[in-house]
């Protein structure tokens, strides 16, 4: 079953309380990005925390191993469920978010690292002139792979790489998606984007939305139509 995270990109934190209000009822996952991390964080996860809500903290983290490894531990403290690095950080960066993560596990901590493979936001054409010359499907195997070798959790990726990254990863992976607008909506700045029940159906773990729900005129109204798309979708049975 793919799980819906609604992205709390607000600039206060009445407002994304005011989402998280509207919202709490069709969803459980909510997601503490740079915008509210930095203006309000340590409010809104404990708002989370107290209505029983899941935190998954999109702080991307990328810096040379050891600076992550002390991001990871000092992040811990918020004991967030997901958390996400650069998978572009390279495997001995991702070994030592790893080892901080196995160390907040020991005391406690559920927390599962995520590693970004190629931004959402990102074309071929963009990736060609940043250097990066492998097919955008390609670079995400290549990074889910190196996730996965160094005992990430799970990636964030498109839609059309779930099944890619599962080929490529033995299944170990999660999948979390953002790039998702219901059919008929405005990609806005997204590139490689699909509706939630294309989600679905590719077998996604998680998706991630942000301005579908957060600026629609009925945000209550915008998730439950997602939550039913999703729902709508019965995952094949095992063979
Ligand atoms: O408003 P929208 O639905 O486009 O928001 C998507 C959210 O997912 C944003 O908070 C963005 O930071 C995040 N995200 C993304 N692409 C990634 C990783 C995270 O769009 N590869």
């Amino acid at each position: 079953m793919t799980e819906l995270i609604v992205a709390l990109d607000e600039p206060t934190f009445e407002r994304a309380s005011a989402i998280v209000d509207k919202t709490c009822a069709v969803a459980n996952w909510y997601k503490v990005g740079y915008q509210a991390f930095y203006a309000y964080g340590e409010r809104i996860i404990e708002a989370l925390r107290a209505r029983g809500s899941h935190v998954f903290l999109d702080l991307k983290l990328l810096d040379i191993p050891n600076t992550v490894y002390a991001g990871v531990q000092s992040l811990a403290r918020y004991k967030p469920d997901m958390l996400t690095v650069h998978a572009s950080g390279g495997g001995d960066m991702l070994a030592a978010a790893a080892r901080a993560r196995d160390e907040s596990k020991s005391a406690g901590g559920s927390m599962r690292l995520l590693a970004v493979t190629v931004l959402t936001s990102l074309s071929k054409e963009e990736l060609v002139l940043a250097g990066e010359d492998l097919d955008p499907h390609e670079l995400v195997a290549v990074r889910a792979e190196l996730a996965a070798r160094n005992r990430i959790d799970g990636v964030v990726c498109a839609v059309d790489e779930v099944s890619l990254v599962m080929a490529r990863a033995a299944d170990s992976l999660l999948t979390v998606c953002p790039g998702i607008r219901p059919a008929g909506k405005t990609a806005d700045d997204q590139r490689r984007v699909a509706t939630p029940m294309e989600a679905a159906i590719a077998g996604a773990d998680f998706i991630v939305v942000g301005r579908p729900i957060t600026a629609a005129a009925d945000p209550a109204a915008a998730a439950a139509a997602i939550q039913a798309e999703l729902r709508a979708i019965k995952p094949l049975p095992a063979i």
